[in-house]
């Protein structure tokens, strides 16, 4: 039986790549809904490829835009806004909703789908770091499976496949290639370009989580994430410099055993694991040639270099609504720094400012979140505002 997909941030990196491995094996999987933002050409485009139900955009004026684009024949539902989010997100007939927004926009759409028990790709990061507690509780609570599409995480997760050794966790490596900046003098990187910092060296990703790269601040992000999806101890989980992107994840057990997850650095292939889960089902997507690749290595990872991934220990070692402000605040600077002219090497430095600033409010609900997550964007523009 076909799995029916609900795709939010459908025109995205991981959206698009969503839709190559639907395309891929179309027996498989049938797209009910898809979202877009502004990306309304592309957007139409994949209606007409996939033939979804649903099409979802930012407002009133897009939706209008996008139904003139099929001169009003469309055999599909144009909404839009948070309400058309939500409803695509909790579609009877959907069995899984991929989650491939970035930023804060995907929060309440995945609260939704986890009230609704769909099952939930997910992709986002910044929603777990943000509010993880509450998203991974009311899904336990709702039976929800979360299956993370981010390479490392879906590396932890087919490591820990034999939960029943979860105890027995001595260590979790998460690796970072480096990004692009890794082995540039700190001096050096006051004046990179966006072009620059865009350029990772292993993977093709949308902007924000590229810069996030650069900055190192997706791994710190990625070590919250870890936390919250698989329950980790934070003094259990480490990051380790491995260049090449064929190792994922590891885990080293108490018996001496380290479990590796390896795949070629292609998204698809996390994604595809994701949509089948919890099947394991056969693709053409690249393998990895162990003979052409010779050896992988690894260093110690430098946190003094780049502080983003201790800051984002420490904001998780105080918890409440420090990982909000941090991810709030990380999300407006990478926008300056892409749009205002800030530069690279403020980005963390607005975001230690900004969570420096934030009085914390302990066990916080999702409303302090969501209202804790506004005022920290106002204190971060108005940082960047003195910073440019
Ligand atoms: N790309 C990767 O390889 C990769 C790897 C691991 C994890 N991730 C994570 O996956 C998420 C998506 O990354 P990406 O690289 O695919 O991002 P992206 O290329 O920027 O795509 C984002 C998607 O979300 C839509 N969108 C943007 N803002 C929105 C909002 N406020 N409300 C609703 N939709 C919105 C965009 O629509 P428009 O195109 O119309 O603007 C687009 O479809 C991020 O959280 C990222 O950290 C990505």
């Amino acid at each position: 039986m076909k799995k029916n997909l609900s795709i939010l941030g459908s025109t995205g990196s991981i959206g698009i790549q969503t839709l190559q491995v639907v395309q891929n094996e179309p027996e498989k999987f049938e797209v009910l809904a898809l979202s877009a933002w502004k990306n309304i050409e592309l957007l139409k485009e994949q209606i007409v490829k996939f033939k979804p139900k649903f099409a979802v955009v930012k407002d009133d004026k897009s939706a209008k835009e996008l139904i003139n684009k099929f001169d009003h024949k469309i055999n599909c539902h144009i909404l839009y806004g948070e309400y058309g989010l939500n409803k695509i997100s909790t579609l009877a007939n959907v069995d899984s909703v991929v989650v491939a927004i970035t930023g804060m926009g995907a929060l309440k759409p995945t609260m939704e789908a986890i009230n609704a028990k769909k099952q939930i790709c997910l992709a986002n990061k910044e929603i777990i770091v943000s509010a993880g507690e509450i998203i991974t509780k009311k899904a336990q609570e709702n039976g929800v499976n979360i299956i993370p599409i981010d390479s490392e995480h879906s590396g932890i997760f087919q490591c820990l496949e034999h939960r029943w050794h979860y105890d027995n966790i001595e260590k979790v490596f998460i690796t970072a290639s480096g990004g692009p900046f890794y082995h540039l003098k700190e001096s050096a990187l006051e004046n990179v370009s966006i072009e620059e910092a865009l350029n990772h060296p292993n993977w093709k990703m949308g902007k924000k989580v590229s810069i996030d790269s650069a900055t190192l601040m997706n791994k710190g992000l990625e070590v919250i994430e870890a936390h919250w999806l698989f329950n980790i101890p934070l003094h259990k989980i480490e990051v380790i410099i491995h260049p090449q992107s064929f190792i994922h994840a590891l885990i080293q057990y108490d018996d001496g055993s380290m479990v590796a997850q390896l795949s070629y650095h292609d998204m698809r292939i996390p994604i595809h694991f994701a949509l089948c889960y919890p099947q394991r089902v056969k693709n053409s997507l690249p393998r990895i040639n162990l003979e052409k690749i010779g050896q992988l290595t690894f260093k110690k990872f430098d946190s003094k270099r780049f502080p983003s991934v201790e800051l984002c220990y420490e904001t998780l070692r105080q918890g409440g609504t420090l990982p909000t402000v941090l991810n709030a605040a990380n999300e407006v600077a990478v926008n300056a720094f892409l749009n205002k002219g800030l530069k690279f090497n403020n980005i963390i430095k607005i975001v230690s400012l900004a969570v420096e600033q934030h009085q914390n409010i302990l066990n916080p609900n999702i409303n302090d979140i969501i209202e804790q997550d506004r005022e920290a964007r106002k204190l971060a523009e108005k940082i960047c505002k003195e910073n440019i």
